[in-house]
């Protein structure tokens, strides 16, 4: 269903109507640093998110480690993951906060992944789009 129109003109996007003002930022990041993005997103006004522990590995693919003198491959590795939905707005500021908690400079720091979100329904009161996720 087209439930929003984009008018593109010279240099400009012109955004008539509908819920694509919101999006999925989804951010793994190493575990130690839960408390600190958390403290980040809440200083930025970004107080809504859900937090799962996963597993998983980026460019390194893991690591070697040696456990009672056999080393081990490790190809997973702990990490927090971080959903959070927000309108469009926030997007940079939940960016800025998740790199500010989570950055310190060494491989495995994490990744973010901003997806488009098609709607969000707050439960007990049938609210949608932006006026649900805020
Ligand atoms: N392309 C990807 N798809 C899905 N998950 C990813 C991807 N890249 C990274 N991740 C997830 O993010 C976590 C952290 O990634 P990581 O910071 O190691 O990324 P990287 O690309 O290896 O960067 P760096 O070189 O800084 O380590 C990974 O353990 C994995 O869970
Ligand atoms: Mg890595």
């Amino acid at each position: 269903m087209l439930s929003s129109l984009v008018v593109l003109t010279p240099g400009m996007a012109v955004y008539l109507k509908g819920e694509e003002y919101m999006k999925m930022v989804i951010a793994v990041v190493k575990p130690e640093k839960l408390t600190d993005v958390k403290q980040a997103l809440v200083d930025a006004d970004v107080g809504k998110m859900t937090v799962s522990s996963v597993i998983g590995c980026g460019s390194q693919g893991g690591y070697a480690e040696s456990y009672r003198g056999v080393i081990t491959e490790v190809n997973l590795l702990d990490k927090v993951r971080f959903e959070i939905a927000v309108n469009d707005e926030f997007v940079q500021p939940t960016i800025d906060a998740i790199i500010k908690g989570a950055r310190t400079g060494a491989i495995g720091d994490g990744k973010i992944f901003v997806l488009p979100l098609e709607q969000c329904i707050r439960v007990r009161t049938g609210e949608t789009g932006g006026k649900a996720i805020g």
